[in-house]
Formats: C-alpha cells, structure tokens, sequence
C-alpha cells in the first residue's frame, strides 16, 4: 500500500491500494476512535460499493448507518446538507463517531461539509470513486455546497481524518468521468511536474494510473501543507479554473464538464500568456495536443469577451481583480495579481 502522510488540520494519510474498499474497515478504525459511522453515498455509487464498504466498517466493529442522496451537482444544494446534518442528529452521532463521504467531489463536498458543521465538526472519511475526486477534492479538506449565486460558496476548510483510494473501482466509471479527471491531472502537470506531463504524453494514464494517483497527490500535499487556507500557492491549483468556471457558467453547467472546461480554460490562458511574451512559446500547443490524447476539448464556440468578462464575477476575484494563475512553462506556474483592465489587456480586449 501507497501511504502518503498530509500535515494539515489533524494531519491524515492519504492510503492508495487496489481493493483497498474491502478492507477499508480497519484504516477507519485506526483513523478514527468511533462507535458510530454515517456512511453518505449517492444513487449511481451506492448501488456498486455502499454494502462492501458498510460490511468492511461493521467488521471492524463500527456500526454504521447510511444516506443516500439523487446524483449530480444538482443535488449539492444547502437544502440537502441540511438533510444530512439531520439524518446526523436523528442518528444519534456523537462527537466521537464519524461520517464517511463514498463517492465523487460533489459527496466529498457535501458529506465533509456536514461533517464540518454537525456538532460544530466531527472527523469524517473521504472515500473517493471517480478520478477527479481521487487526485483532487478529496484531498485538502475543501467542503461546500452551491447556492444559487455560485458554485462552492457556503463551505468550510475542513480536513478529513483519512483519504481511502481504491483505483479498482475507476473501472466502473463511464469514459467521459475518466477524461474529466484528466483535466486534473494534466493540470498537476503544467503547474508542477514537466516529468509527470511527459509521462502522460508518452504513455497510457490508464495503464499507469495508480502511479498517476499518487503523484498528484503527493503535489496537492504539499500545496495544503505549505498553504491550507488558500492565502498564496493553493491558488494554482486554480490553474485554467478562472476561465473555466466562466465557460461552464456560460454553458448553464450542462453542455461542458468541469474537466472540459478546466481543459480549454488552461489552453486559453497560457496562448494569452504567450501572446504578452510571458510564457514559453508552444506550451499552449503542447497542453492542447495532451488534452486531445485524453478525449478533452481545447476550444469552444463563445466570444473570448464573454468569458473574460464573466471572470470578473469569479469567487477566488480580490478587490483589486483576479489572481491569474501562468505558467512560465510546463512544470513552472506562478501567481499574476491583475485588475481587470489588466486582465483584459492580456486577452487582447480594451
Ligand atoms: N481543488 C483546488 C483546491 O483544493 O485547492
């Protein structure tokens, strides 16, 4: 098994092991000193892993009680936070007791967020099923729910006592989960790690996935680590995220996925960082052909003024602009403060 230890919040292993869902009972109880689990899962995971990882808890002599929730980012909302805060109390959970978040981001988001606020926070497991959740969001104790003036914006840093990854059950993802999370991990690559994009051009990411898992991982840690609350260098883990979010806003959230949007948000920042000679030439090029090998668009059909110009309603905006992420080149990232004539200028508008 693949360990890697976060020194954040309580400080937690982040634990990486085929299979490792069936035996996920004993980390837990070693994680966590519960009588009581709450495992919350969603409609499309329970039904494939909620009894393995309840039988795997009860073995290890915790009794559990489960949630389920519909599906999507839809169901992200305060109204069902506040139903598993309840199913919490109803439950019985003390402070000692934990809850368990089985699933993808938008579970982990909302599962740690209720574990954040029940009781005034309980520790709580992330147990991620889709690739984005594995090399992302599980890691680093971001927890929210949306509200209709934007995604992620009710939400706690909160760390999670441990992060099971069990690269099994990536192969019950339909395709397009797989390249979503690709977009992640391409961005590990062009914000930290020239050797990690390299590998990913010159192999299979799905032959060599477990490898995959634990390098971006391993980069997050030491991301939230050296800063947890996102007050400097989190901020680029936000890399293609600021032109991303304003396309997926555009789009309603439903013609293009997070990974998608991510995906065309960093070709569309580094060609603009190259166009103001800030960026090596040809790196735009080079993310475009990766995220074309994984299945991700590079481009869409809306107004670049469009986009840019939603960026100002960004959540991550400073009252002096935006906090642009660039790259200098693969591997090499850093932090641009611009006002939004500045930010403006570098996409070429007035
Ligand atoms: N997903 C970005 C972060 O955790 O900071």
């Amino acid at each position: 098994m693949k360990t890697l230890r976060v020194n954040a919040g309580g400080g937690y292993d982040i634990l990486i092991e085929r299979g490792l869902l069936k035996n996920c009972g004993k980390i837990i109880k070693n994680a966590v000193s519960a009588k009581k689990a709450a495992v919350i899962s969603d409609s499309n995971v329970a039904p494939l892993y909620l009894e393995t990882v309840k039988n795997s808890v009860n073995a290890a002599g915790i009794e559990t009680v489960s949630y389920t929730f519909d599906a999507g980012e839809k169901s992200k909302t305060t109204a069902n936070l506040i139903k598993i805060v309840e199913f919490l109390a109803e439950s019985g959970l003390t402070r000692k007791d934990c809850v368990i978040a089985l699933g993808g981001g938008v579970c982990g988001d909302m599962a740690g967020f209720a574990a954040a606020v029940y009781l005034r926070g309980i520790k709580y497991i992330q147990i991620p099923t889709t690739l984005l959740a594995q090399v992302d969001s599980s890691v680093g104790g971001k927890t929210a729910v949306d509200i209709p003036q934007g995604k992620n914006l009710c939400g706690a840093f909160w760390q999670p006592a441990a992060v099971i990854i069990d690269p099994d059950v990536l192969n019950t993802l339909p395709a397009h989960f797989f390249s979503d999370g690709m977009g992640e991990v391409i961005k590990y690559g062009c914000i930290k790690s020239a050797p990690l994009f390299e590998r990913l051009e010159n192999e299979n990411a799905a032959d060599i996935i477990d490898d995959v898992i634990l390098e971006c991982c391993d980069i997050k840690r030491g991301v939230v680590e050296r800063d947890e609350k996102e007050s400097g260098e989190r901020a680029l883990l936000n890399f293609g995220h600021t032109c991303g979010h304003s396309i997926e806003k555009l789009c309603n959230f439903s013609s293009v996925s997070h990974g998608e949007a991510v995906g065309i948000g960093m070709v569309m920042i580094t060609r603009a960082g190259e166009n103001a000679g800030i960026t090596e030439k040809g790196t735009a090029d080079k993310i475009a052909a990766l995220l074309k090998k994984y299945s991700l668009k590079t481009e869409i059909d809306l107004p670049v003024s469009d986009i840019v110009k939603n960026m100002a309603f960004d959540k991550k905006r400073t009252s002096n602009g935006i906090n642009l992420i660039l790259l200098k080149k693969i591997g090499e990232s850093f932090i641009k403060p611009s006002s939004l004539d500045e930010v403006n200028a570098l996409f070429g508008l007035k």
